[in-house]
């Protein structure tokens, strides 16, 4: 195993041995923003280090970046903005469900999705969201996590790749890393240390997940 941060721990081994061979699994993808998450799933389907495909991308802000990488990648896009919704977020779910359910997705991945998942669509993939946060859960839940991490004085902080339930940031946690907090960090440095770990444990997350849990 090749950890590009070597101050990085991270937990368990990346599964990359068994990756379900046969038909690859279909992710949907939601995003609000850059997409780095994304081009990290994206790249490991395209290297073949990750039996997936990607039939949908959704997102929720117009000009997210996130639609240029789904561009370089061939991967189709759909916007669902919740500002057409005016605050009804079932409503807003229900149309994320919708077009989830079009594309035929198998698993649904919470890419830096800043929204926050209802009922609609946790019970319409029960045990089948992924999502990625940017600390070691269950410290830290909710916004600017990496700004709290510092605030605390914590030593070390990390990411968190977990099945979404109804609660915010609290489902059964799939995989972890580890990232130690420098004395001369800001917010800027220690999220893209913080983000290569992200981009290793999302891909080896989807692995171990879609291997083990079926029913
Ligand atoms: C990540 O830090 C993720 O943990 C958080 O939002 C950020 C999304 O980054 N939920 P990107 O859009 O994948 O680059």
């Amino acid at each position: 195993m090749k950890i590009d941060n070597d101050q990085a721990i991270i937990s368990p081994l990346l599964p990359t041995e068994f990756l379900p061979a046969g038909k690859p699994i279909r992710l949907g993808i939601l995003a609000s923003g850059s997409g780095s998450n994304f081009e990290a799933i994206a790249q490991a389907i395209q290297d073949h280090r990750l039996n997936a495909e990607i039939p949908i991308l959704i997102y929720n802000n117009p000009g997210a970046a996130v639609i240029e990488r789904a561009k370089k990648f061939q991967v189709k896009t759909c916007l669902v903005n919740h500002r057409d919704y005016r605050g009804d977020r079932e409503k807003f779910d229900g149309k994320v469900v919708e077009t989830l359910r079009e594309n035929q997705v198998d698993w649904v991945i919470m890419a830096g999705w800043m929204r926050i998942a209802t009922s609609v669509l946790v019970k319409a993939f029960p045990q089948r969201i992924i999502n990625i946060h940017p600390s070691l859960l269950p410290s830290f839940p909710g916004i600017n996590a990496i700004e709290q991490a510092l605030q605390a004085g914590v030593k070390v902080t990390g990411c968190t790749v977990h099945l979404v339930v109804e609660a915010v940031d609290s489902g059964p946690i799939i995989m972890q890393a580890a990232v130690p907090i420098l004395a001369k960090d800001t917010p800027e440095t220690l999220h893209a240390r913080v983000q290569i770990q992200e981009h290793q444990i999302m891909v080896g997350a989807i692995a171990l997940a879609t291997s083990q849990i079926s029913n």
